[in-house]
Parts: C-alpha cells; sequence; structure tokens
C-alpha cells in the first residue's frame, strides 16, 4: 500500500488506512535514532528543501533531522535571508528552487492555503509543515503516534483538547485525524475561540474545562496565542489560566492513565502549570516521535510503499 497522493497537505480527506501506513511505517523508523549511527540509507540522491516562512524550532528541525537520518540533502531557507526580502513571490521562489532538481519542498506559511497552492504548481512533493489556522498535519500524526504507542489505540478513547481552537492549525488536524481513527474528541476554550460550526467536524464542545478533562484518556492543551489578547479575545492572562490552564487538581477528573500533551511552545503556568508539563505529560516524547513520523512522510512520499523501512 501506498498513500494516494504525491503530497501532504492535510489530514482531512485521509483514510483509515492511510493514517495507519504511516504510523506503522513511523513505527520502522523510530529504532534509527536510538542507533549510535543514526541513518539508513533510504533517501540518498534525493533533495528535500525546508521553506519556513514562520518561526519554528521543533517542525523544522525535526524535517531536518528526519531528511538528514533518511541520507538525502537537505537545505533550510529562511525568507528572512534569500531573496523574498527583495519582493520575490512565494511561486516564484518556490519554481527556483524547483530548477535545482528539489524532490521534496517543505513549506510553513501563515497563509492557509499557501502549500496547496505549491503542490498544483510542482512537480516536487510539498508537505504542510503549518499553515494559517488551517492544518499541522504531521504535528497531528505524531500526536496520533504518541497517543497510541502510550493507550495501544486510537478508538474507543475521548480527547479533551482545551485552548485557542479558533486559530489552530493542530486542533484542526487533530479533529480530522482523531475523529476518522475512532476517538471521541472534545473541544473546549472561552467562546471567543471556539469557531462557530466545530461540531460539523465531529468534536463536541465544551466551555466549563473540569467538564471537558472528566473522564478523558488525553487532554491536549494548547498554546495561549498571547497575540490574542489584543484582539480581546480574553480578559487577561490570570484568568485564562483561572479557568482553562491545566493544573493537578483539574488533571484528577481524568482518567488515572491520562495522557498529557502539548505541542509546544508552551507557556509555562498559563495553559499548563509546571510540574504538569515536566512530570506528567508526554511532551517530549511528542517530539522524539516526530522524527520518526516525519522521516515515515517522507519516505512514502518518495515512492515507498509499504510499512518496512
Ligand atoms: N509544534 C510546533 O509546530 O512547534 P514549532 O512551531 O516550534 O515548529
Amino acid at each position: 500500500m501506498s498513500l494516494s497522493s504525491k503530497d501532504l497537505l492535510g489530514i482531512k480527506g485521509m483514510t483509515v488506512d492511510e493514517i495507519k501506513l504511516i504510523l506503522d511505517t513511523a513505527a520502522t523508523f523510530k529504532d534509527v535514532s536510538e542507533r549510535e549511527i543514526k541513518k539508513v540509507p533510504t533517501l540518498r540522491g534525493k533533495t528535500v528543501i525546508n521553506l519556513f516562512y514562520e518561526a519554528s524550532t521543533r517542525t523544522r528541525t525535526s524535517f531536518e533531522l528526519a531528511g538528514k537520518r533518511l541520507s538525502a540533502d537537505v537545505i533550510n531557507i529562511s525568507p528572512s535571508s534569500s531573496s523574498v526580502v527583495k519582493g520575490e513571490t512565494l511561486l516564484d521562489t518556490a519554481r527556483n528552487i524547483e530548477a535545482m532538481k528539489s524532490d521534496i519542498i517543505i513549506i510553513r506559511h501563515s497563509c492557509s492555503g499557501a502549500p496547496e497552492f505549491l503542490s498544483t504548481r510542482l512537480k516536487s512533493s510539498v508537505i504542510n509543515a503549518g499553515d494559517g489556522f488551517h492544518e499541522h498535519p504531521t504535528q497531528a500524526l505524531l500526536d496520533m503516534f504518541t497517543i497510541r504507542e502510550k493507550l495501544g489505540r486510537l478508538d474507543n478513547i475521548t480527547v479533551a483538547i482545551v485552548g485557542d481552537i479558533m486559530h489552530s492549525r493542530v486542533a484542526r488536524s487533530n479533529i480530522y485525524g482523531l475523529t476518522t481513527m475512532g476517538a471521541e474528541v472534545r473541544v473546549c476554550g472561552p467562546a471567543t475561540m471556539i469557531p462557530a460550526g466545530i461540531e460539523k467536524l465531529g468534536a463536541r464542545v465544551y466551555y466549563d474545562m473540569d467538564e471537558a478533562v472528566k473522564g478523558a484518556d488525553v487532554v491536549m492543551m494548547l498554546r495561549l496565542q498571547l497575540e490574542r489578547q489584543a484582539a480581546g479575545l480574553f480578559p487577561g492572562v490570570r484568568e485564562y489560566a483561572g479557568l482553562y490552564g491545566l493544573n493537578r487538581t483539574r488533571l484528577d477528573r481524568a482518567e488515572k492513565k491520562v495522557v498529557v500533551m502539548h505541542p509546544g511552545p508552551v507557556n509555562r503556568g498559563v495553559e499548563i502549570a509546571s510540574d504538569v508539563a515536566d512530570n506528567q505529560s508526554v511532551i517530549l516524547d511528542q517530539v522524539t516521535n516526530g522524527v520518526a513520523v516525519r522521516m515515515a512522510v517522507m519516505f512514502l512520499l518518495s515512492g515507498g510503499a509499504k510499512a518496512e523501512a
């Protein structure tokens, strides 16, 4: 079995079998990062371009490591040190990169739809590393990989996603992926941060965090995008932390073996208490698993056809 598209633009529309294929393939790649020589020749001769128009620590580094561990040539391009500052368009930049025979272009952009725009105009595989408020598919895949690793399954579990759902591409991709895999998804946050119609994606809406967390197998906290305070979407950080911050007392309402997640970067003491983040979360496991998942995605988009590496 292989992926049906040359690109990975989002989780929406992916089948159970496609998601399983990526997760199973990632499981075979996870071991590579544990070895003394963290390299396999799988993508030798392939060229991977990291084109990040927005800041990133985890995703950009993880894609770079994933490409290098597969023996691809990986180049990082940041707009601030490229001809973008001279006014070059996104499409011209991408076409010039492709003229140098790229095989995979990984793009993060503040505009929703930028990866899809490129994918229809390029021969290279395009991977969405986060576009606006739209999707962050590899984040959802690494989140699903981590949940499956911790709980042994993705179906018949309850996942509470808490925070700024409105502006979260991580939430959207996870809702698509987790509901496809048979999980019950709850979303919770202030009314100003819950987009109208989100329940049509299959999520149940909660405004009370204690209720949302009750009996949950997974609690996924989202970063409070502090820039939203200027837009008046919440009155203050302290009030937000009191109503929607994850602390030990609140966590006691969840299942005993609850998996606590956060995609990063974390605002300590705001959306999650430091002791929960440090002692009771799988945040760093998510980061570790991100490399394996991105290796799997690049392998499969390059023609890899089964869950064996
Ligand atoms: N989770 C995530 O996308 O983190 P970065 O913004 O650091 O890539």
